[in-house]
Protein backbone atom coordinates (compact mmCIF):
# COMPACT_ATOMS: atom_id res chain seq x y z
CA UNK A 1 0.00 0.00 0.00
CA UNK A 2 1.38 3.63 -1.17
CA UNK A 3 2.56 5.46 1.65
CA UNK A 4 0.13 8.24 0.75
CA UNK A 5 1.74 10.73 3.29
CA UNK A 6 5.11 10.28 1.38
CA UNK A 7 4.45 10.83 -1.87
CA UNK A 8 2.70 14.06 -0.80
CA UNK A 9 5.40 14.91 1.17
CA UNK A 10 7.88 13.85 -2.01
CA UNK A 11 5.52 15.83 -4.21
CA UNK A 12 5.88 18.99 -2.10
CA UNK A 13 9.46 18.79 -2.76
CA UNK A 14 10.15 17.62 -6.61
CA UNK A 15 7.21 18.79 -7.77
CA UNK A 16 3.94 16.22 -8.80
CA UNK A 17 5.67 15.53 -12.20
CA UNK A 18 8.81 14.04 -10.76
CA UNK A 19 6.88 11.20 -8.63
CA UNK A 20 6.40 8.14 -10.53
CA UNK A 21 3.53 6.30 -8.92
CA UNK A 22 2.34 4.23 -12.20
CA UNK A 23 3.53 0.74 -12.35
CA UNK A 24 4.28 1.09 -16.08
CA UNK A 25 6.16 4.26 -15.81
CA UNK A 26 8.22 3.12 -12.45
CA UNK A 27 8.82 -0.56 -14.25
CA UNK A 28 12.26 1.00 -15.75
CA UNK A 29 13.29 2.19 -12.51
CA UNK A 30 12.45 -1.09 -11.04
CA UNK A 31 14.73 -4.30 -13.07
CA UNK A 32 18.54 -3.33 -13.21
CA UNK A 33 20.24 -3.35 -16.85
CA UNK A 34 20.82 -7.15 -17.01
CA UNK A 35 17.61 -8.22 -16.03
CA UNK A 36 18.73 -10.49 -12.87
CA UNK A 37 18.07 -8.32 -9.83
CA UNK A 38 15.05 -5.78 -9.33
CA UNK A 39 12.00 -5.23 -7.00
CA UNK A 40 9.31 -3.18 -6.63
CA UNK A 41 9.58 0.46 -5.47
CA UNK A 42 7.13 2.98 -3.52
CA UNK A 43 7.93 5.19 -5.93
CA UNK A 44 10.76 6.73 -8.73
CA UNK A 45 11.46 10.37 -7.63
CA UNK A 46 13.59 12.74 -9.72
CA UNK A 47 14.83 15.60 -7.74
CA UNK A 48 16.84 18.52 -9.45
CA UNK A 49 18.73 20.05 -6.77
CA UNK A 50 20.54 18.89 -3.68
CA UNK A 51 18.31 20.55 -1.31
CA UNK A 52 15.69 18.61 -3.04
CA UNK A 53 17.66 15.08 -2.39
CA UNK A 54 18.20 16.16 1.23
CA UNK A 55 14.45 17.11 1.78
CA UNK A 56 13.71 13.71 0.00
CA UNK A 57 15.85 11.32 1.95
CA UNK A 58 14.40 12.83 5.20
CA UNK A 59 11.08 12.63 4.34
CA UNK A 60 11.85 8.76 3.45
CA UNK A 61 13.55 8.22 6.97
CA UNK A 62 10.71 10.11 8.62
CA UNK A 63 8.55 7.19 6.86
CA UNK A 64 10.99 4.33 7.51
CA UNK A 65 11.05 3.83 3.52
CA UNK A 66 14.43 3.06 2.01
CA UNK A 67 16.04 5.27 -0.15
CA UNK A 68 17.70 3.52 -3.62
CA UNK A 69 20.18 6.30 -5.57
CA UNK A 70 19.88 5.49 -8.90
CA UNK A 71 21.93 7.28 -11.91
CA UNK A 72 21.79 5.43 -15.61
CA UNK A 73 20.54 2.40 -13.97
CA UNK A 74 23.90 0.69 -15.75
CA UNK A 75 25.15 -1.17 -12.92
CA UNK A 76 25.43 -4.60 -13.66
CA UNK A 77 25.13 -6.13 -9.80
CA UNK A 78 21.58 -5.24 -8.43
CA UNK A 79 22.98 -1.78 -6.24
CA UNK A 80 20.89 0.88 -8.02
CA UNK A 81 17.77 -1.10 -7.86
CA UNK A 82 15.64 -2.12 -5.11
CA UNK A 83 15.44 -5.68 -3.64
CA UNK A 84 12.71 -8.42 -4.04
CA UNK A 85 11.68 -8.28 -0.56
CA UNK A 86 11.16 -5.72 2.24
CA UNK A 87 9.34 -2.63 2.35
CA UNK A 88 9.49 -1.18 -1.11
CA UNK A 89 11.94 1.76 -1.63
CA UNK A 90 12.20 5.08 -2.92
CA UNK A 91 14.35 4.74 -6.00
CA UNK A 92 16.18 8.39 -5.73
CA UNK A 93 16.98 9.35 -9.62
CA UNK A 94 19.95 11.69 -10.15
CA UNK A 95 19.23 12.32 -14.07
CA UNK A 96 18.05 15.65 -13.23
CA UNK A 97 21.12 16.41 -11.59
CA UNK A 98 22.93 17.13 -14.76
CA UNK A 99 24.70 20.70 -14.47
CA UNK A 100 28.00 20.52 -16.42
CA UNK A 101 30.15 23.40 -14.63
CA UNK A 102 32.95 25.19 -16.44
CA UNK A 103 35.68 23.78 -17.00
CA UNK A 104 39.08 24.83 -15.03
CA UNK A 105 42.16 24.64 -17.46
CA UNK A 106 44.27 25.49 -14.64
CA UNK A 107 43.03 23.13 -12.05
CA UNK A 108 42.52 20.50 -14.84
CA UNK A 109 39.14 20.20 -13.07
CA UNK A 110 35.19 20.09 -13.17
CA UNK A 111 32.17 20.28 -10.49
CA UNK A 112 29.47 18.19 -12.04
CA UNK A 113 26.12 16.89 -11.13
CA UNK A 114 25.84 13.22 -9.79
CA UNK A 115 23.45 12.80 -13.03
CA UNK A 116 25.84 14.02 -15.62
CA UNK A 117 26.15 11.06 -18.61
CA UNK A 118 29.62 10.23 -18.75
CA UNK A 119 29.43 10.59 -22.76
CA UNK A 120 27.89 14.50 -22.01
CA UNK A 121 30.94 14.67 -19.57
CA UNK A 122 33.51 13.56 -22.20
CA UNK A 123 32.16 16.24 -24.64
CA UNK A 124 32.16 19.25 -22.17
CA UNK A 125 35.96 18.35 -21.27
CA UNK A 126 36.97 17.80 -24.87
CA UNK A 127 35.52 21.11 -25.87
CA UNK A 128 38.37 22.54 -23.57
CA UNK A 129 40.85 20.31 -25.00
CA UNK A 130 40.55 18.37 -21.77
CA UNK A 131 39.67 14.26 -21.63
CA UNK A 132 37.69 11.98 -18.33
CA UNK A 133 40.59 9.62 -17.16
CA UNK A 134 37.80 6.94 -17.18
CA UNK A 135 35.83 5.63 -20.14
CA UNK A 136 33.93 2.48 -21.42
CA UNK A 137 30.91 1.39 -23.15
CA UNK A 138 28.10 2.23 -21.59
CA UNK A 139 29.46 5.89 -21.83
CA UNK A 140 26.05 6.57 -23.39
CA UNK A 141 24.41 6.06 -20.17
CA UNK A 142 26.73 5.74 -16.62
CA UNK A 143 26.21 8.38 -14.85
CA UNK A 144 28.86 10.23 -12.91
CA UNK A 145 26.78 9.43 -9.15
CA UNK A 146 26.95 5.35 -10.10
CA UNK A 147 30.24 5.64 -11.30
CA UNK A 148 31.69 6.87 -8.09
CA UNK A 149 29.12 5.05 -6.11
CA UNK A 150 30.67 1.66 -7.68
CA UNK A 151 34.24 3.15 -7.93
CA UNK A 152 34.04 2.21 -12.23
CA UNK A 153 36.55 0.92 -13.73
CA UNK A 154 36.74 0.44 -17.74
CA UNK A 155 39.24 0.60 -19.91
CA UNK A 156 42.19 3.02 -19.23
CA UNK A 157 42.61 1.87 -15.64
CA UNK A 158 46.30 0.84 -16.17
CA UNK A 159 46.77 4.67 -17.70
CA UNK A 160 44.66 6.86 -15.01
CA UNK A 161 43.63 4.71 -12.09
CA UNK A 162 39.99 4.03 -11.73
CA UNK A 163 37.38 6.53 -10.50
CA UNK A 164 38.63 7.12 -6.80
CA UNK A 165 41.90 8.35 -8.88
CA UNK A 166 39.41 11.32 -10.24
CA UNK A 167 37.75 12.26 -7.63
CA UNK A 168 38.80 15.61 -5.88
CA UNK A 169 35.93 16.45 -3.68
CA UNK A 170 32.33 15.26 -3.42
CA UNK A 171 28.90 16.82 -2.19
CA UNK A 172 26.48 14.09 -0.55
CA UNK A 173 23.80 13.74 1.65
CA UNK A 174 23.82 11.69 4.29
CA UNK A 175 21.51 9.56 5.82
CA UNK A 176 19.47 12.03 8.31
CA UNK A 177 19.69 14.39 5.19
CA UNK A 178 22.39 16.43 5.94
CA UNK A 179 24.70 17.63 3.06
CA UNK A 180 28.43 17.40 3.01
CA UNK A 181 30.70 19.56 0.55
CA UNK A 182 33.80 18.77 -0.76
CA UNK A 183 33.91 20.97 -4.18
CA UNK A 184 36.39 23.75 -3.85
CA UNK A 185 39.30 21.71 -6.06
CA UNK A 186 42.20 21.60 -3.39
CA UNK A 187 44.12 18.70 -3.98
CA UNK A 188 46.32 19.12 -1.27
CA UNK A 189 43.98 19.11 1.79
CA UNK A 190 45.19 16.99 5.04
CA UNK A 191 42.26 17.94 7.41
CA UNK A 192 41.27 14.69 8.77
CA UNK A 193 39.27 11.54 6.97
CA UNK A 194 38.62 11.85 3.55
CA UNK A 195 34.79 12.16 3.55
CA UNK A 196 34.56 12.24 -0.23
CA UNK A 197 36.99 9.20 -0.84
CA UNK A 198 34.74 7.03 1.49
CA UNK A 199 31.81 7.36 -0.33
CA UNK A 200 33.78 6.24 -3.19
CA UNK A 201 32.49 2.43 -4.07
CA UNK A 202 30.35 2.43 -1.22
CA UNK A 203 27.35 1.84 -3.71
CA UNK A 204 24.60 3.97 -2.27
CA UNK A 205 24.78 2.97 1.33
CA UNK A 206 26.53 5.65 3.21
CA UNK A 207 25.26 8.66 1.13
CA UNK A 208 23.56 10.11 -2.03
CA UNK A 209 26.42 11.90 -4.11
CA UNK A 210 24.96 14.72 -5.62
CA UNK A 211 27.64 16.15 -7.61
CA UNK A 212 31.64 15.78 -8.04
CA UNK A 213 34.57 17.62 -8.16
CA UNK A 214 36.58 15.40 -10.66
CA UNK A 215 40.50 15.51 -12.08
CA UNK A 216 40.22 15.69 -15.79
CA UNK A 217 43.63 14.34 -18.03
CA UNK A 218 45.79 15.58 -21.12
CA UNK A 219 43.14 14.72 -24.09
CA UNK A 220 44.98 12.59 -26.94
CA UNK A 221 46.25 14.25 -30.68
CA UNK A 222 46.52 10.99 -31.85
CA UNK A 223 45.98 7.49 -30.92
CA UNK A 224 46.24 4.22 -33.04
CA UNK A 225 44.58 1.11 -31.88
CA UNK A 226 45.29 -2.67 -33.24
CA UNK A 227 43.34 -6.11 -32.82
CA UNK A 228 46.30 -8.37 -32.19
CA UNK A 229 45.24 -12.13 -32.86
CA UNK A 230 47.36 -14.84 -30.62
CA UNK A 231 46.97 -19.09 -30.15
CA UNK A 232 46.57 -18.34 -25.96
CA UNK A 233 46.25 -16.07 -23.26
CA UNK A 234 49.82 -16.22 -21.74
CA UNK A 235 51.37 -15.19 -25.39
CA UNK A 236 48.65 -12.60 -24.73
CA UNK A 237 49.79 -11.31 -21.22
CA UNK A 238 53.10 -11.40 -21.93
CA UNK A 239 52.69 -9.59 -25.52
CA UNK A 240 50.81 -6.22 -23.15
CA UNK A 241 54.42 -6.67 -20.64
CA UNK A 242 56.37 -6.18 -24.23
CA UNK A 243 54.07 -3.91 -25.63
CA UNK A 244 53.96 -1.69 -22.60
CA UNK A 245 57.92 -1.36 -22.10
CA UNK A 246 58.57 -0.49 -25.96
CA UNK A 247 55.50 2.10 -26.78
CA UNK A 248 54.56 5.01 -24.38
CA UNK A 249 50.96 5.88 -24.26
CA UNK A 250 49.43 2.54 -24.16
CA UNK A 251 46.26 2.68 -22.15
CA UNK A 252 44.28 0.22 -22.99
CA UNK A 253 44.90 -3.46 -23.72
CA UNK A 254 42.03 -5.95 -23.80
CA UNK A 255 41.66 -9.80 -23.89
CA UNK A 256 38.87 -11.54 -25.62
CA UNK A 257 38.31 -14.58 -26.81
CA UNK A 258 37.26 -16.21 -29.95
CA UNK A 259 34.19 -17.50 -28.83
CA UNK A 260 32.93 -13.69 -27.51
CA UNK A 261 34.35 -12.36 -30.94
CA UNK A 262 31.90 -14.50 -32.62
CA UNK A 263 28.89 -14.23 -30.82
CA UNK A 264 29.19 -10.19 -31.74
CA UNK A 265 30.27 -10.99 -34.79
CA UNK A 266 26.52 -13.30 -35.28
CA UNK A 267 24.45 -11.04 -33.04
CA UNK A 268 25.73 -7.90 -35.23
CA UNK A 269 26.37 -8.88 -38.75
CA UNK A 270 30.13 -7.88 -38.22
CA UNK A 271 33.03 -9.40 -40.23
CA UNK A 272 35.53 -11.20 -38.59
CA UNK A 273 38.67 -8.86 -37.99
CA UNK A 274 41.26 -11.10 -38.92
CA UNK A 275 41.26 -13.80 -42.13
CA UNK A 276 41.93 -16.62 -39.53
CA UNK A 277 40.49 -16.89 -36.33
CA UNK A 278 42.48 -17.04 -33.14
CA UNK A 279 42.36 -18.64 -29.96
CA UNK A 280 42.58 -15.17 -28.25
CA UNK A 281 43.37 -11.41 -28.99
CA UNK A 282 44.22 -8.34 -27.50
CA UNK A 283 43.22 -4.98 -28.21
CA UNK A 284 45.68 -2.74 -27.43
CA UNK A 285 45.35 1.29 -27.92
CA UNK A 286 48.10 3.82 -27.71
CA UNK A 287 47.18 7.59 -27.54
CA UNK A 288 49.56 10.82 -26.54
CA UNK A 289 50.46 13.90 -28.47
CA UNK A 290 52.59 12.24 -30.70
CA UNK A 291 52.27 9.39 -33.18
CA UNK A 292 53.20 6.62 -31.97
CA UNK A 293 51.70 4.24 -34.46
CA UNK A 294 55.18 3.85 -35.95
CA UNK A 295 56.61 2.43 -32.42
CA UNK A 296 53.31 0.54 -32.04
CA UNK A 297 54.07 -1.79 -35.50
CA UNK A 298 57.50 -1.88 -34.73
CA UNK A 299 56.50 -3.58 -30.88
CA UNK A 300 54.20 -5.78 -32.52
CA UNK A 301 56.78 -7.09 -35.16
CA UNK A 302 59.04 -7.28 -32.19
CA UNK A 303 56.16 -9.95 -30.49
CA UNK A 304 57.06 -12.09 -33.33
CA UNK A 305 53.20 -11.79 -34.66
CA UNK A 306 52.70 -12.29 -38.34
CA UNK A 307 51.08 -9.19 -40.47
CA UNK A 308 47.59 -11.36 -40.75
CA UNK A 309 47.31 -11.91 -37.66
CA UNK A 310 47.35 -7.63 -36.61
CA UNK A 311 44.60 -5.14 -37.81
CA UNK A 312 45.66 -1.58 -37.30
CA UNK A 313 43.71 1.44 -37.06
CA UNK A 314 44.60 5.36 -36.85
CA UNK A 315 41.71 7.28 -37.79
CA UNK A 316 38.32 7.40 -35.68
CA UNK A 317 36.36 5.37 -37.78
CA UNK A 318 38.83 2.52 -38.21
CA UNK A 319 39.30 2.80 -34.36
CA UNK A 320 35.67 2.35 -33.69
CA UNK A 321 35.36 -0.46 -35.81
CA UNK A 322 37.92 -2.41 -34.12
CA UNK A 323 36.43 -1.46 -30.75
CA UNK A 324 33.10 -2.58 -31.59
CA UNK A 325 34.61 -6.24 -30.88
CA UNK A 326 35.08 -5.78 -27.49
CA UNK A 327 32.14 -2.84 -26.56
CA UNK A 328 29.58 -4.97 -28.10
CA UNK A 329 30.22 -8.11 -26.29
CA UNK A 330 27.97 -7.23 -23.39
CA UNK A 331 25.19 -6.23 -25.22
CA UNK A 332 25.40 -9.69 -27.11
CA UNK A 333 25.94 -11.92 -24.56
CA UNK A 334 22.73 -10.24 -22.90
CA UNK A 335 20.92 -10.59 -26.34
CA UNK A 336 19.81 -14.24 -25.72
CA UNK A 337 20.00 -15.12 -21.88
CA UNK A 338 20.17 -13.03 -18.46
CA UNK A 339 23.93 -13.72 -17.72
CA UNK A 340 25.74 -14.65 -14.08
CA UNK A 341 27.77 -11.94 -15.15
CA UNK A 342 31.18 -11.80 -12.87
CA UNK A 343 34.05 -8.96 -12.86
CA UNK A 344 36.77 -10.34 -10.90
CA UNK A 345 40.51 -9.68 -10.39
CA UNK A 346 43.02 -11.90 -10.11
CA UNK A 347 46.77 -11.46 -9.82
CA UNK A 348 47.91 -10.37 -13.40
CA UNK A 349 50.50 -13.61 -13.21
CA UNK A 350 48.15 -15.91 -12.90
CA UNK A 351 45.77 -14.53 -15.04
CA UNK A 352 45.98 -17.16 -18.01
CA UNK A 353 45.69 -19.87 -15.56
CA UNK A 354 43.01 -18.85 -14.37
CA UNK A 355 40.33 -18.85 -17.38
CA UNK A 356 40.81 -22.87 -18.12
CA UNK A 357 40.04 -22.82 -14.11
CA UNK A 358 37.12 -21.26 -14.09
CA UNK A 359 35.44 -23.05 -17.07
CA UNK A 360 36.17 -26.48 -15.33
CA UNK A 361 34.77 -25.28 -12.25
CA UNK A 362 31.73 -24.13 -13.54
CA UNK A 363 31.28 -26.89 -15.97
CA UNK A 364 31.42 -29.04 -12.69
CA UNK A 365 27.75 -27.57 -11.22
CA UNK A 366 26.40 -26.40 -14.78
CA UNK A 367 26.29 -28.30 -18.33
CA UNK A 368 25.68 -26.79 -21.43
CA UNK A 369 26.32 -22.94 -20.66
CA UNK A 370 27.67 -20.65 -22.38
CA UNK A 371 30.65 -19.11 -20.62
CA UNK A 372 32.47 -15.75 -22.60
CA UNK A 373 35.26 -14.51 -20.82
CA UNK A 374 36.58 -11.25 -21.70
CA UNK A 375 39.21 -8.31 -19.36
CA UNK A 376 41.28 -5.83 -18.89
CA UNK A 377 44.42 -7.75 -18.78
CA UNK A 378 46.95 -5.21 -17.05
CA UNK A 379 44.51 -5.07 -14.31
CA UNK A 380 44.29 -8.60 -14.02
CA UNK A 381 40.21 -8.34 -14.62
CA UNK A 382 38.37 -10.77 -16.30
CA UNK A 383 34.72 -10.58 -16.77
CA UNK A 384 32.99 -14.10 -16.38
CA UNK A 385 29.94 -14.56 -18.35
CA UNK A 386 27.99 -17.81 -17.73
CA UNK A 387 24.15 -17.75 -19.42
CA UNK A 388 22.08 -20.78 -18.67
CA UNK A 389 21.60 -21.34 -15.25
CA UNK A 390 18.32 -19.25 -14.26
CA UNK A 391 18.89 -15.77 -12.25
CA UNK A 392 17.94 -17.14 -9.29
CA UNK A 393 20.49 -20.61 -8.84
CA UNK A 394 23.50 -19.55 -7.18
CA UNK A 395 25.20 -22.71 -7.37
CA UNK A 396 27.47 -21.10 -10.54
CA UNK A 397 28.04 -17.73 -8.60
CA UNK A 398 29.41 -19.96 -5.79
CA UNK A 399 32.28 -21.80 -7.59
CA UNK A 400 33.28 -18.86 -9.69
CA UNK A 401 33.39 -16.96 -6.41
CA UNK A 402 35.69 -19.38 -4.71
CA UNK A 403 38.32 -19.97 -7.61
CA UNK A 404 38.23 -16.48 -7.36
CA UNK A 405 39.36 -16.64 -3.98
CA UNK A 406 41.60 -19.44 -4.47
CA UNK A 407 43.67 -17.67 -6.95
CA UNK A 408 44.09 -14.36 -4.43
CA UNK A 409 42.02 -12.51 -6.75
CA UNK A 410 39.32 -10.21 -5.62
CA UNK A 411 35.23 -10.77 -5.94
CA UNK A 412 34.40 -7.48 -7.76
CA UNK A 413 37.57 -5.35 -9.80
CA UNK A 414 34.85 -2.63 -11.23
CA UNK A 415 30.92 -4.00 -11.02
CA UNK A 416 30.96 -3.68 -6.80
CA UNK A 417 29.51 -5.69 -4.61
CA UNK A 418 25.33 -4.84 -4.76
CA UNK A 419 23.45 -7.66 -4.13
CA UNK A 420 24.63 -9.71 -6.58
CA UNK A 421 27.64 -10.97 -4.45
CA UNK A 422 26.89 -9.75 -0.91
CA UNK A 423 26.58 -12.98 0.43
CA UNK A 424 30.20 -13.32 -0.55
CA UNK A 425 31.90 -10.90 0.64
CA UNK A 426 34.02 -12.53 3.14
CA UNK A 427 35.38 -14.23 0.27
CA UNK A 428 37.53 -10.72 -0.35
CA UNK A 429 36.99 -9.16 3.04
CA UNK A 430 38.61 -10.23 6.21
CA UNK A 431 36.27 -10.48 9.60
CA UNK A 432 38.02 -7.43 10.91
CA UNK A 433 37.69 -5.30 7.93
CA UNK A 434 33.61 -5.97 7.41
CA UNK A 435 33.13 -5.39 11.19
CA UNK A 436 35.47 -1.65 10.51
CA UNK A 437 32.66 -1.47 7.35
CA UNK A 438 29.59 -2.35 9.55
CA UNK A 439 30.33 -0.02 12.41
CA UNK A 440 30.85 2.77 9.81
CA UNK A 441 27.41 2.26 8.53
CA UNK A 442 25.32 1.95 11.16
CA UNK A 443 27.44 5.27 12.70
CA UNK A 444 25.92 7.00 9.13
CA UNK A 445 22.77 5.48 9.07
CA UNK A 446 21.77 3.73 11.90
CA UNK A 447 18.32 3.27 11.24
CA UNK A 448 19.24 1.31 7.91
CA UNK A 449 17.28 3.74 5.06
CA UNK A 450 20.39 3.79 2.45
CA UNK A 451 20.46 1.00 0.17
CA UNK A 452 19.64 -2.21 2.70
CA UNK A 453 20.57 -4.75 1.16
CA UNK A 454 23.51 -4.29 -0.65
CA UNK A 455 27.03 -4.74 0.20
CA UNK A 456 26.34 -5.43 3.69
CA UNK A 457 23.84 -7.75 3.34
CA UNK A 458 23.55 -8.52 7.16
CA UNK A 459 22.92 -5.06 8.02
CA UNK A 460 19.70 -5.42 6.21
CA UNK A 461 17.07 -4.07 8.42
CA UNK A 462 13.70 -3.79 6.16
C1 LIG B 1 33.14 -4.03 -19.59
O1 LIG B 1 34.34 -4.15 -19.32
O2 LIG B 1 32.73 -3.98 -20.75
C2 LIG B 1 32.17 -3.87 -18.48
O3 LIG B 1 32.74 -4.15 -17.25
C3 LIG B 1 30.84 -4.51 -18.72
C4 LIG B 1 30.74 -6.00 -18.58
O4 LIG B 1 31.45 -6.59 -17.76
O5 LIG B 1 29.90 -6.60 -19.24
ZN1 LIG C 1 35.02 -4.02 -17.42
Amino acid sequence: VPDERLLHELREIVGAEHVLTEADVRAPFERDWTGRFGGPCTCAVRPSAAREVAAGVRAGAGAHVPIVAQGGNTGLVGGGVPGPSGRPPVVLSATRLDGLGEVDADARQVTVGAGVVLADLQEHAGAAGLAVAVDFAARGSATVGGMIATNAGGIHVMAHGSMRAQVVGLEAVLADGTTISRLSGLTKDNTGYDLSQLLVGSEGTLAVVTAARLRLVEAAVHATAALIGFDDVTDAVAAVRTLRGDVTGIHAAELLFDGGLRLVCEQFGLAPPLPRPAAAYLLVEAAGRTDVTDALAAAIEHLGVAPERTAVAVDAAGRHRLWQYRELLTSAISATAVPHKFDVTVPVSRLAAFVPAVESAVARVAGGVQVVVFGHVADGNLHVNVSGPPPDDEAVDDVVLGEVARFGGSISAEHGIGRAKARWLHLSRSPAEIAAMQAIKRALDPGGVLNPGVLLADLTTS
